[in-house]
């Protein structure tokens, strides 16, 4: 089956609203460059509506970087899955390593905020990935294979066949090292196999994101990949310019 590019940028704790509304225009001056991929972007929360309607009717997925699970309640500092879709969010990313290793998200978290997410009309992007000394202990397929199917736990087939995964490497986040494009096809074929245990033929349709140090020289081998079906971009998605080479070269 053939999946159409995704290309993500996730912006972490950086941009004020008037940065985020300037990178929106600088984006759709851009967009035919992407021309052919689904592009999206994970705005600070304070941001999420300006970029939204900044981004309204280009097509561009706008996402959050986190969500809670719950519908309301007491829970100071989240936002639910309700109040992302209001502000104009398609999508979240769920459990980034960020939010793992700092924040204590742990598969069993993300498996009710993988369902919040489908059941509110969003996008679940589960990011998983094995740390450096995992990896070192040749322990990475078992490591990913227990983060997909704790986290999807509580997910039917069908709603699994409507998720987006992005296997993101701990020690290539931040840290200017890339997966070789072998790693990351090894890896991605690996996780289309515990997917198709879990949701069948809908595993096909599924889009398998690759996140680490994704930059434009190393965009277009990496997604080139038969299981690599697009990129989560962090520090090179800040300048849209940057964002839309990799797009570019994510092109079928
Ligand atoms: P990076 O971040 O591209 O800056 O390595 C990727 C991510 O954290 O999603």
């Amino acid at each position: 089956m053939s999946r159409r590019p995704l290309v993500a940028g996730n912006w972490k704790m950086f941009k004020t609203r008037a940065e985020a509304v300037a990178w929106c225009a600088d984006l759709r001056a851009g967009l035919a460059e992407a021309d052919g991929v689904d592009l999206a972007v994970c705005p600070p929360a304070t941001a999420l509506a300006d970029v939204a309607a900044a981004l309204a009717g280009s097509g561009v997925g706008v996402w959050g970087q986190n969500v809670h699970q719950a519908e309301s309640g007491a829970f100071t500092g989240e936002i639910s899955t309700g109040m992302l879709a209001e502000a104009g969010a398609t999508g979240s990313l769920l459990g980034h390593s960020e939010r793992r290793a700092l924040f204590n998200e742990h598969d069993d978290l993300l498996a009710e905020k993988v369902v919040a997410c489908l059941e509110a009309g969003l996008e679940p992007v589960l990011c998983i990935g094995e740390m450096e000394y995992a990896r070192d202990a040749g322990s990475t397929e078992t490591i990913l294979d227990g983060q997909l199917r704790s986290g999807l736990a509580r997910a039917s087939a069908e709603q699994i066949a409507r998720i987006t995964v992005a296997y993101e490497p701990v020690w290539a986040i931040g840290t200017g090292r890339t997966a070789t494009p072998e790693m990351a096809q090894e890896a991605h074929a690996f996780i289309r196999g515990v997917l198709r245990d879990l949701a069948g033929d809908g595993a096909d349709g599924i889009r398998i994101l690759y996140g680490g140090s994704v930059k434009p020289e190393n965009a277009a081998e990496l997604t080139a990949q038969p299981d690599v079906d697009g990129a989560l971009v962090g520090g090179a998605s800040l300048d849209a310019a940057s964002l839309l080479a990799i797009a570019a070269a994510a092109r079928p």
